[in-house]
């Protein structure tokens, strides 16, 4: 099934006026124009309108994102890698990840923020699994939480549903089995395989899970899925027929090194940090950091001269500058 896409955004502005949607049109779910849940993205797929989500890992970028209308957040543990340093998302701790969901909440709070739930915070029990999710939802502000399953997960995204948690179902490839498929790679790329995952799909939906997340499948196996799924399945790297689509930001700014064929850079961040330090240590060095903003009132001046065994007339003499002195 394929999905008209979203009209193009403007630029990123606090001031910018929004355009009217026409009376009666809903234009997708929209964090500017209202709250995103896990309904508006429901009434997206049932209208045909496709819906973007970004990575996000902080307040600032999530006031941006929201700000940009961007209607989805996800505070993945590729954390682990863009901002922690490590080589694979295996080493996002529990509680990072709930800190970073709540700062992302309190930046965005009109975008639907998604917590990924980390490597072995609920692979080892179900009640682990249920009471991780909930310290998602309670003090990390989540508005879903996001795991990385197969069909033998059904009892507990079961349990977590049944427990008040919308969960997204994150099935095809999945980054923390990596060591033991050998890295990062695309899933379903035989029959049996494929086959495989449509079963996870189906074992998804039954457990009642809010959304589907396919990632790294060939175009026919999602659209296999999008067609039996009666939820918004979100794409990464799975083709443009899902209802939503996610890549990692960091990407798309061009602060990786290297980045999967489906989230190229559309700018080139990394270079103009590498700028704005450059201009930085030049202006350290010259000492040209603009006008001093702190002064005291004349008669403190006097007064903490006075204290200070130096004379007015002596500190007019250096022009009162401390580092000409
Ligand atoms: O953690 C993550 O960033 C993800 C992706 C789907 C991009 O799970």
């Amino acid at each position: 099934m394929m999905h008209p896409m979203l009209p193009g955004r403007p630029t990123p502005g606090q001031a910018e006026p929004k355009p009217t949607p026409a009376a009666g049109a809903w234009p997708g779910p929209d964090p500017t124009l209202a709250p995103v849940t896990v309904r508006s993205l429901q009434r997206a797929m049932r209208e045909g309108k496709t819906f973007a989500a970004l990575t996000c890992y902080d307040a600032t970028t999530a006031r941006w994102l929201e700000r940009a209308g961007v209607p989805v957040l996800l505070v993945g543990d590729t954390a682990a890698e863009m901002v922690l340093g490590h080589p694979n998302t295996l080493h996002a701790p529990l509680d990072f990840l709930i800190t970073l969901t709540a700062a992302v909440k309190r930046g965005a709070p009109r975008c639907l923020v998604m917590a990924d739930m980390p490597f072995m915070s609920y692979q080892t029990s179900d009640a682990d699994g249920v009471r991780n999710a909930g310290r998602f939802m309670t003090e990390g502000m989540a508005d879903c939480v996001k795991l990385e399953v197969d069909a033998s997960f059904a009892p507990l995204v079961a349990l977590m549903t049944r427990a008040g948690v919308p969960v997204v179902a994150h099935i095809g490839s999945r980054p923390q089995h990596a060591k033991q498929v050998g890295g990062y790679a695309a899933a379903g790329k035989t029959a049996d395989e494929a086959i495989r995952i449509i079963a996870d799909a189906d074992a998804m939906l039954a457990a009642g899970a809010s959304m589907l997340l396919v990632e790294a499948t060939p175009l026919e196996v999602t659209e296999e899925i999008v067609r039996r799924s009666t939820v918004p399945v979100i794409g990464c790297g799975a083709g443009a027929g899902c209802h939503g689509q996610v890549v990692v930001l960091h990407d798309l700014l061009g602060l990786t090194e290297r980045q999967p064929p489906f989230a190229l850079p559309i700018a080139q961040l990394g270079s103009q940090l590498s700028a704005v330090a450059d201009t930085w240590k030049s202006r350290v060095r010259e000492g040209t950091l603009g006008e001093h903003p702190y002064a005291l009132a004349d008669r403190e001046r006097a007064e903490f001269l006075r204290r200070i065994g130096r004379s007015a007339a002596s500190d007019a003499s250096t022009g009162g500058d401390a580092r000409n002195t």
